[in-house]
């Protein structure tokens, strides 16, 4: 037998494994029937499905033609994080009297630093201009110290090493850390600020009936004293009212552990929170959370319909009280796993949200106690130089902060199976990111986006973004009328930020970061 098997040459072998797949193809399998029809050619149809984003996103695809983060802003992102030269040549590769193209006036002459100014020493130095609480008299009212901060993403659905890196990244650059809805881990404990978050599961923070716990709440608030902020998320812009379900075999002990679910267990996130049913009881909820942590307590949420946001406003009108600040998550918004359904077409994108939602506070005269999150593709400087002309007095960014520690946009973060080890779970895939150098990288995309968006800032002729206004940054609308500013495309003109300097926003006893 051994003697035939030895006569046969090595393409004798490869017309018999044809032969045994050809034999599979035509009798022995039922699902495909394209194998059926074709058989072994058939297969190239299916590794070809398999392998067309890779080669669409190395060889076909043009600069400016991926979604959700084009070649160009994906190199942007790479080359600051590594303090590599992120310029372009030649001049914009990009069609500048496209749709929805945004320019940014700059002023006859850019504003100019004095000689001891907080950027002429700190080029990257850029504090929100708002404090988190100050308004409601919170105990412990907190000043980002950045305006660019890593928005919620949970450990669970980043690596271990991910997040850790990020924790570390944060600290380095001043920024906060938003630990996103699988509660505080340790890898998020390594000291940069962190804001708190949690959804309808109330990991971290319930009971054994999956129930909310102010008693754990506070217990965690008070040591930990990195805690800064806290965040009730209602909806993200990836999949605004869908819950989620946590599979058993994603919850190892450590996630059960920090989550406070029981192990070998389903865990269900609902759509809607049980600690609150309506928008009055959300903010009983909102101030006992604030009363018993002493902390800013804020909401997150893609934006829809506007009813129940007026019924918030009215309530902070009559009564006083409410979130200090609001997230607007744009439906554009990342996620770890999402329907398409929802993921493409539920909520609004960003700009239409919030505009809508900001001039709603305005007209009840509430801009100014809040402070206005925006996220949803906004990690880069001219993006954020227009959520500032709008009203938003912080970006935080997701897939962005990801790309900085290694993300390749590869989209599979719902498969456990991220090739760069930031969305995954297996030891051996995040095995290859060294938090020391991932933290450095954010760091460093942070620092980069504030100096450039600090350049932009001087050219218009301001000190800090928050003296954007609408009309400062243009819009192409359509054809007949290239170009619009802002003030008039979306109708409302934001309400001035009081800032009196830099020096006095680098002096605030509320300063968060390193200080
Ligand atoms: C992997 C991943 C996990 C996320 N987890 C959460 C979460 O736990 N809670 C939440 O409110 N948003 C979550 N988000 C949404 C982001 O916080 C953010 O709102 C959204 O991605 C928009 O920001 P970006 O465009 O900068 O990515 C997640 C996003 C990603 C990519």
């Amino acid at each position: 037998m051994f003697a035939f098997l030895s006569t046969i040459t090595w393409w004798g072998w490869i017309l018999i494994i044809l032969f045994l797949v050809a034999i599979r193809d035509i009798f022995l399998q039922k699902a495909h029937t394209i194998s059926h029809n074709y058989p072994i050619v058939g297969h190239f149809r299916y590794i070809l499905e398999k392998i067309g984003p890779e080669l669409r996103q190395y060889l076909v695809a043009n600069n400016r033609e991926e979604l959700p983060f084009n070649r160009i802003e994906r190199g942007w992102i790479y080359a600051s994080a590594k303090k590599e030269n992120n310029y372009e040549g030649f001049g914009t590769d990009r069609d500048i009297y496209a749709h929805q193209h945004i320019f940014i006036n700059n002023a006859m002459m850019p504003f100019k630093p004095s000689e001891n100014h907080p950027n002429e020493i700190d080029k990257t130095f850029l504090p929100c201009a708002k404090v988190m609480g100050l308004h409601n008299k919170r105990k412990k009212p907190f000043r980002p110290a950045s305006v660019i901060n890593v928005s919620a993403m949970s450990f669970g659905s980043l690596s271990a090493k991910a997040v850790e890196s990020l924790n570390k990244g944060v600290k380095m650059a001043d920024a906060y850390h938003n630990a996103g809805e699988g509660g505080l881990s340790p890898y998020h404990s390594y000291g940069g600020d962190v804001v708190f978050h949690f959804g309808t599961g109330y990991f971290g923070v319930r009971n054994e009936d999956g129930t909310f716990s102010l008693d754990k709440l506070v217990k965690l608030v008070e040591e930990n004293p990195f805690i800064r902020a806290i965040e009730v998320k209602l909806s993200q812009g990836a999949k605004p009212g869908k819950g989620g379900v946590l599979p058993a075999s994603k919850i190892t002990k450590e996630i059960a552990e920090i989550r406070h679910v029981e192990l070998g267990k389903d865990v269900i996130s609902p759509p809607n929170h049980s600690a609150f049913s309506n928008v009055p009881e959300m903010v009983d909820f909102i101030e006992k959370i604030a009363e018993a942590t002493g902390l800013p307590v804020g909401i997150k949420a893609a934006i829809g319909k506007l009813e129940q946001w007026e019924e918030l406003a009215n309530i902070m009108q009559k009564t006083g009280k409410g979130p200090d600040f609001i997230t607007v998550d744009g439906g554009e918004g990342g996620t770890g796993a999402a329907p398409p359904s929802f993921a493409d077409h539920v909520s609004l994108p960003w700009v239409y949200g919030f505009s809508d939602l900001y001039k709603l506070f305005q007209r009840k005269g509430l801009t100014e106690r809040i402070v206005f999150i925006g996220s949803g593709k906004l990690g880069f400087p001219a993006k954020a130089a227009m959520a500032f002309s709008m009203g938003a007095d912080c970006i935080n960014v997701a897939r962005e902060a990801m790309m900085s520690i290694g993300c390749i946009q590869a989209q599979v973060c719902h498969t456990n199976r991220c090739p760069s080890g930031v969305a995954t779970q297996s030891k051996w895939l995040q095995g290859g990111i060294d938090p020391t150098l991932k933290s450095a990288r954010l760091a460093q995309y942070f620092k980069t986006f504030r100096k450039e968006f600090i350049e932009i800032t001087h050219a218009a002729g301001y000190e800090h973004p928050c003296q954007f206004k609408m009309s400062d940054i243009e819009i192409n609308v359509d054809d007949h009328n290239l170009s619009k500013e802002l003030d008039k495309t979306y109708r409302y003109e934001k309400t001035p930020v009081p800032f009196n300097n830099m020096q006095d926003l680098k002096d605030c006893i509320y300063l968060g970061g390193n200080k």
